[in-house]
C-alpha cells in the first residue's frame, strides 16, 4: 500500500502528462510553453475536450458558445441569499454551481466552464455591497472575468495575464481534485456532480488553496532583509512555506515561471507593486538556499501557487477569492478527465486492507 496513492498508476489519459523530473508538462501532445507562448484559454478547452464531447468545434466556436452560457448563467446568481453569501467566496460558488440542472453532456459542460467564472466575479461584488454586473457577450472569457470583477474593461496586459493564467493552469494530471471528478464520472452521477467534487478537493491547502497563504507569509516577512530570518524560524517550527514543494515535480514547477513570464508585460507597464515583486523574488531566493540547507534529501522548488499570489493580487482578486481563480481555470480539465472517465465506463471502487480488530471468536 502506497501512502497518499504515491506513484500508483489510476487511470490511462490522453489529457496531460506530469514529468516531474523534466519540470515538464504536456497537455494533449503540446508542452505548456507552447501553449501559453501561441493559445487562448477558449483555444486549449477546445484543445482538452476535442473528441470528448458529442460536437467538435474550435477555439472560435467555443468562444462564442462560452461567451452565451455566461449571459446564460448569469440569472442563477439571483439564488445568491445572504446565507450563501456569508461563505468564503469559493463556498458560495459551489453553492451556486450545486443549483445547476444536469443535462444533456454537452450543454452542462458549457454552463460548468461558464458558471464559476460568472458567479466568482458576482459573488465579490455582492459580499462587498455592490450589484453583479452582466456578462459581456462580445468579450473572451478572461477579459469579461476581469471586467465582471471590477466594472472596467481591462488592460491588454492583464487580459494576457489572466488567460495565461487559465491556459496554465487548466489541466495537470491526475492532481486530488482530477481524481476526485474522475471518480464521481465513473458512477455516472454527471458532470455537475463530478465538478463539484473536484472543486470540494481543490479548496484544500495542500492543494489549490495554497496562494492566499503565500500572501500572508510575504505580509508577515513585510522586507527582503527579513526573508531569511523568517523561514528559518517557520521551519524550525516545523511549517511548510506555501507556494514551495510538490508531490511530482523534483524540480522547478513549469507553471510557476510560465507565470512568472505573465507578469513581466504587467511589470515593465507599471502595473504591478514594484515593491511587492522585489519582495517576492527575495523571498523566493531565500527560501530556495534555506531549504536546500535544511531538506538536503527532498529537492524542494517553487510551484504554481507562489506566483499565482502575486498575479492574482496584481489583477485585483481578494486572496480569500484565489482557490475560485483556480477553480474557474481547472474547471476545463476536470470536465475532459470526467468525459474520459465516463468513456472508458469502469465504475472506479479500489480495495482497503482492514487493519482493524476482528470480532471476538464465538
Ligand atoms: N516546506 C517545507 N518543507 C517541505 C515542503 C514545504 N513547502 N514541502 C515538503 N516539505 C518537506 C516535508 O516536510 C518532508 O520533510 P521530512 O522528510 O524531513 O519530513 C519532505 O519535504 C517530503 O514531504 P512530503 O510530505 O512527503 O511531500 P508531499 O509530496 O506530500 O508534499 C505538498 C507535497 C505540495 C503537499 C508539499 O510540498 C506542501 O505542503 N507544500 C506547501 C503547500 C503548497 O504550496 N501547496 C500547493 C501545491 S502545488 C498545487 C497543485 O499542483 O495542486
Amino acid at each position: 500500500m502506497k501512502n497518499g496513492l504515491e506513484d500508483v498508476i489510476a487511470a490511462e489519459t490522453q489529457l496531460s502528462d506530469v514529468d516531474g523530473e523534466a519540470g515538464r508538462l504536456i497537455i494533449r501532445g503540446v508542452s505548456l510553453d507552447h501553449l501559453v507562448a501561441d493559445s487562448t484559454y477558449e483555444a486549449v478547452a477546445a484543445l482538452l475536450l476535442d473528441g470528448l464531447m458529442e460536437r467538435s468545434f474550435g477555439e472560435a466556436q467555443l468562444r462564442d458558445w462560452l461567451a452565451k452560457a455566461r449571459t446564460g448563467v448569469f440569472d442563477h446568481i439571483k439564488a445568491a441569499d445572504a446565507t450563501l453569501l456569508a461563505l468564503p467566496p469559493v463556498d458560495a460558488m459551489r453553492a451556486l454551481i450545486a443549483r445547476l440542472p444536469d443535462g444533456e453532456d454537452f450543454d452542462t459542460a458549457l454552463r460548468l466552464l461558464a458558471a464559476p467564472a460568472v458567479f466568482l466575479p458576482a459573488v465579490l461584488r455582492m459580499q462587498r455591497g455592490e450589484k453583479p454586473i452582466a456578462p459581456d457577450a462580445s468579450l473572451p472569457q478572461a477579459a469579461d472575468i476581469l471586467r465582471m470583477l471590477t466594472g472596467k474593461v481591462p488592460t491588454r496586459e492583464q487580459t494576457a495575464a489572466l488567460d495565461t493564467y487559465l491556459v496554465t493552469i487548466s489541466d495537470h494530471g491526475l492532481n486530488a481534485s482530477t481524481f476526485a471528478s474522475r471518480v464521481i464520472a465513473s458512477t455516472q452521477a454527471g458532470l455537475t456532480s463530478s465538478v463539484l467534487a473536484a472543486l470540494s478537493a481543490l479548496k484544500g491547502p495542500l492543494h489549490g488553496g495554497a496562494p492566499g497563504p503565500v500572501l500572508d507569509m510575504l505580509d508577515a516577512i513585510g522586507t527582503a532583509e527579513n526573508a531569511g530570518p523568517w523561514l528559518g524560524e517557520a521551519l524550525d517550527r516545523g511549517e511548510r512555506l506555501m507556494g514551495f514543494g510538490h508531490r511530482i515535480y523534483r524540480v522547478r514547477d513549469p507553471r510557476a515561471d510560465a507565470l512568472k513570464g505573465a507578469l513581466k508585460p504587467l511589470i515593465a507597464s507599471g502595473q504591478v507593486d514594484s515593491a511587492r515583486s522585489a519582495l517576492a523574488e527575495a523571498v523566493e531566493v531565500a527560501a530556495l538556499a534555506i531549504l536546500k540547507l535544511r531538506k538536503p534529501d527532498r529537492p524542494l522548488d517553487v510551484n504554481v501557487e507562489f506566483y499565482t499570489a502575486l498575479l492574482l493580487e496584481t489583477l485585483g482578486f481578494p486572496r480569500r477569492a484565489f482557490t475560485g481563480v483556480f477553480a474557474i481555470g481547472r474547471t476545463v480539465g476536470w470536465l475532459a478527465h470526467a468525459r474520459e472517465q465516463a468513456l472508458d465506463g469502469r465504475l472506479i471502487r479500489p480495495r482497503s486492507v482492514y487493519i482493524g480488530p476482528l470480532p471476538a471468536a464465538a
